[in-house]
Parts: structure tokens; C-alpha cells; sequence
């Protein structure tokens, strides 16, 4: 069952349960050296380790923040995974947007409750998981994936986090989700776009060539709307930031790296963790402008050959000479 509000029978889809542990829910077992193993209720099922098994029986029907012990007695805690845990550890088709771009992404985006937002490609769901939590029962998610295979794991993965009961294949049984098997491109090109894709409020690519969405979603994106695209190199981010400076109706793009640095604090021993996830991926975001009006040109100069003879890639036209 999707989660409840307090007061009773609405559904928040919020993707949190509450109350006792029931199979199909994911948790989180934290060992005494602080890793992490992830398992799927089942039960009757066992989840082996090193130092023997543990019963899953065990754990459904009680409470969350417990400890459970292997058959060797070794003590792991036991807490309902987080979101970042379920996207990190869900199964795969496509590789997944991380947590800490996924947070940057809702709020860069400023993904708000009742928005309509445009993703794709929905590969395994993870940020489509994310961007549901965040438009909320009145908002709605249309996400476009390319690969029906990718598309299948994706709408499963939904269906878990939110506890829908869905099976049926494509269908996640989460009432403010489109998925949609096609290629946004194609979509947005169809002279039905206006109406079969938008009107949106926000658009979030995490595609191979979001540049080649930019025309189509100036076309369905709502004035001031805001475009976000996640790209894994520089290749596509300048790609991307230069189409999106040649169409003129966006604001001027802003590009983005996260990192996020883990510290180690025992006693004195108080410094950043040795390791971190060093390169995930860019954010690219700019602002869709009314219809007809037309960005300032940048005042500062590009830098020197910047535009140079090796340069082929997009790029504005120069404005004529008196609006310079
Ligand atoms: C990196 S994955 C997306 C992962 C997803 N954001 C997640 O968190 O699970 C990129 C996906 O974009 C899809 N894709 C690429 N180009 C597309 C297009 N033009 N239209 C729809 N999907 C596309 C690919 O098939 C792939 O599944």
C-alpha cells in the first residue's frame, strides 16, 4: 500500500512507510565495520554473509532501528533504506543518477508540489523516484525512455519505492507518473508536441544529447520555466550550454559540479575521509524566456579563442552592431 498522511486515507506518495517491517520493503543491515548490505523482505528467505545467515523472518513484523544477529552472532543494525539507499542498491538497467545530484537537481530545478514536469530518459528510475516525491499527489512526471527494457526496470523500481503492488510490465501503479516507451526528440518534434508532451513546468534531461531537445523544449517549456540537463562530460556540457545560447529564448545557462567530501571525526582524529565518489556528472540549468523576447547578449568577452578557428560547435549569431 503507498504511504499514508496522519489523518487517514490519502495517499502522499511520499515512498516512506511507517510501522512494522512487511515483506517487499527494502532495509538497510549496517555491520560492525559500518558497511552496508541492502536486502528485499522476503519471507522465508535467509540473507547470507561471512559470519552466517539472516532469517528475514527475523525482522518482518517488527519494528525499524533494531539489532539483528547472524547465525555466528555477529550484531548488524536494521533501518528501512533511505531513498538515496533504495536508488543506489534498486536494480539496474541504465546507470542511475547519484544522490547528491538528484538533491541538486529538485532544487536547482525547484521542483515544487502540483509541478508538471518532462524527464528523460527515465533509465532505472532513480531520479524519476526522486522527481515523484517531489511534484506530490497533484503534481505530474511524464518521462520518456527510449529502451522498452529499461523502461520495464524503471516502472519496477517506482513500484517498490512507492509500494504500489503494481507487477503489471511498464505500469508502476503510481497515478502521477507517464512513463512512456520513445524517444523524446521524436516526441518533441510531432506537431502534437504543445499538447501530447507539455505544457511543463520543468524539464530534466539525463540523456546522451539533451542538445538536440533544446528547440523541442522551448516549445512545451511554460515562460520561466527552468531547463536542467546531466551530462557525465565536458564534451556534452559545452554541447549543450552553446545550443541552448544559440536558440536565444533561455537565460543564460549555468553549469554545475557537486562534491561531496565525507569527514572522518573520532577524538582528535577529526579530517576528510580518504575516499570519495570523485566524478558523477554536470548540471546544466537556464530559464525559458516569454515567447518573442530574446536574451541580452553577454556583456563580458568570450575568452580569446574561445571561438577560435578550431571551434565547430553551436553558436549565436552575432547581434547587429547598434545592439551591441
Ligand atoms: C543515464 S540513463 C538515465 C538514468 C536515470 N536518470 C536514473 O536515475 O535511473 C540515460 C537514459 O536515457 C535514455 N535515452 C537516451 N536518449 C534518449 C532519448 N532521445 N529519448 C528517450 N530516452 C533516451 C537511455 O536509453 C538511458 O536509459
Amino acid at each position: 500500500m503507498p504511504d499514508q498522511d496522519t489523518s487517514g486515507s490519502l495517499p502522499v506518495w511520499s515512498g516512506v512507510r511507517t510501522g512494522p517491517l512487511q515483506p517487499g520493503e527494502r532495509v538497510t543491515l549496517t555491520d560492525p565495520k559500518g558497511r552496508r548490505h541492502s536486502l528485499l523482505l522476503t519471507a522465508g528467505k535467509t540473507f547470507h554473509t561471512t559470519k552466517g545467515g539472516i532469517a528475514h523472518d527475523d525482522l518482518i513484523g517488527g519494528p525499524e532501528g533494531v539489532v539483528v544477529s547472524s547465525a555466528q552472532g555477529v550484531q548488524y543494525l536494521a533501518f528501512r533504506s533511505l531513498m538515496a539507499e533504495f536508488t543506489t542498491r534498486m536494480p539496474r538497467g541504465a546507470q542511475v543518477v547519484y544522490p547528491k545530484d538528484a538533491a541538486q537537481i529538485v532544487m536547482g530545478t525547484d521542483v515544487f508540489p502540483g509541478a508538471r514536469v518532462l524527464e528523460a530518459g527515465a533509465g532505472s528510475g532513480a531520479l524519476s523516484c526522486a522527481l515523484l516525491r517531489a511534484v506530490g499527489p497533484t503534481g505530474r512526471l511524464t518521462s520518456y525512455e527510449r529502451r522498452e527494457d529499461f523502461a520495464e526496470v524503471a516502472a519496477r523500481n517506482v513500484a517498490n519505492f512507492f509500494g504500489t503492488g503494481s507487477t503489471a510490465p511498464l505500469d508502476s501503479g503510481h497515478p502521477c507518473w507517464d512513463l512512456r516507451v520513445g524517444d523524446l526528440v521524436e516526441a518533441l518534434d510531432a506537431p502534437d508536441a504543445a499538447t501530447a508532451v507539455g505544457p511543463v513546468d520543468r524539464v530534466v534531461l539525463d540523456m546522451l544529447a539533451p542538445w538536440e531537445c533544446v528547440d523541442g523544449v522551448a516549445r512545451v517549456l511554460e515562460p520561466g520555466g527552468v531547463f536542467c540537463a546531466y551530462v557525465a562530460t565536458t564534451t556534452q556540457l559545452g554541447r549543450t550550454v552553446e545550443t541552448l545560447r544559440a536558440h536565444t529564448g533561455f537565460t543564460e545557462p549555468e553549469a554545475t559540479e557537486t562534491l561531496v567530501r565525507a569527514w572522518h571525526a573520532e577524538g582528535l582524529a577529526v579530517r576528510p575521509a580518504h575516499n570519495m565518489v570523485g566524478h558523477t556528472g554536470f548540471l546544466i540549468t537556464a530559464r525559458r524566456l516569454a515567447p518573442g523576447v530574446v536574451a541580452p547578449v553577454k556583456k563580458r568577452r568570450p575568452a580569446p579563442g574561445a571561438y577560435g578557428e578550431d571551434y565547430t560547435g553551436p553558436r549565436r549569431e552575432a547581434p547587429p552592431a547598434e545592439a551591441r
